[in-house]
């Protein structure tokens, strides 16, 4: 308790998945956190639960961000933490990917965080202190058939959290990115609610399961807390494995599967 306390934290996505995870987490550690989506009624409740902010913010937006960074500094007169975990997923292969889904894909999932990078970044200047946490993907350090878009906007994001590290590093802001593997969220797991296993996708995994929401939120609170004061522009992997190496069940040292 308390590894956040009193820390001003924005969080896009912050309506579901593990953007809501990560809200109620950072509160009951003790941050203002500023719930962040572009589902008003669900961002809402959220904060009204938590006892946070919502502010409604679409991250391809600048003009959204000039808002949100404003309202929020206003509010709370600093922000010390933004997790940049909004993000969307559109399976295409590169045959088939057509401009409009590059503009909007791009859009949210790279363009978003490097203006939250840019608006919160000035703010944390200011202060001489920040953690910026960019929640990439496995598919930022790999990729997969289908997943050429994804994974262009997600190595992109894994890239300029460097570029980020070494710009605002000796400002006292740190800028690390975390590379979630299968998460159970309506984007991780859209076959949940027909109640297949979803663990049986999970075989060539080492940990042999899906991972939960509150299990990357955990090492989001990690980048951001003064746990992490010398990390930055590192990349944590919260994938149960599976980027480690190929994993063969039913072989010596796996379970028979
Ligand atoms: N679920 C997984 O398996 C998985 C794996 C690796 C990485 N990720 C990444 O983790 C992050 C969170 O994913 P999730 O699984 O919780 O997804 P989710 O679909 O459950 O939630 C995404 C949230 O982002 C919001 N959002 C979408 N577009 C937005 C926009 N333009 N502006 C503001 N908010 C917007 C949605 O309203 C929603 O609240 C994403 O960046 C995703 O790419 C997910």
């Amino acid at each position: 308790m308390g590894r956040l306390q009193d820390r001003v934290a924005i969080i896009t996505g912050g309506a579901h998945g593990m953007g809501a995870a990560t809200c109620r987490l950072f509160a009951a550690e003790g941050a203002k956190v500023v719930v962040t989506d572009l589902d008003e009624a669900a961002g809402e409740a959220l904060a009204q639960e938590i006892g946070g902010a919502f502010m409604k913010l679409d991250v391809s937006s600048e003009a959204d961000w000039e808002r949100v960074v404003a309202g929020a500094s206003a509010r709370f007169g600093r922000i010390d933490v933004l997790v940049n975990n909004a993000g969307m997923l559109i399976f295409t292969t590169i045959e088939d990917m057509t401009g409009a889904q590059m503009d909007k894909l791009l859009g949210v999932n790279l363009k978003g965080p490097i203006f939250g990078m840019k608006h919160c970044g000035k703010v944390m200047k200011r202060q001489g202190k920040g953690a910026i946490v960019n929640i990439s993907s496995v598919d930022g350090i790999r990729t997969a058939n289908a997943l050429g878009l994804y994974s262009a906007s997600k190595w992109g994001l894994r890239g300029v959290t460097k570029t980020a590290a070494l710009e605002y590093g000796h400002h006292g802001v740190r800028v690390n990115s975390v590379h979630p593997g299968g998460v159970d969220t309506a984007m991780g797991n859209p076959r949940a609610a027909k109640g297949d296993d979803l663990n049986a996708d999970y075989s060539r995994v080492p940990m042999q399961r899906i991972g939960q929401p509150e299990e990357i939120a955990a090492a989001s609170l990690f980048l951001a807390s003064d746990e992490a004061s010398y990390v930055n522009g590192a990349e944590l992997l919260v994938d149960g494995g599976w980027n480690a190496g190929i994993y063969y069940p039913g072989t010596p040292g796996a379970p028979a599967g």
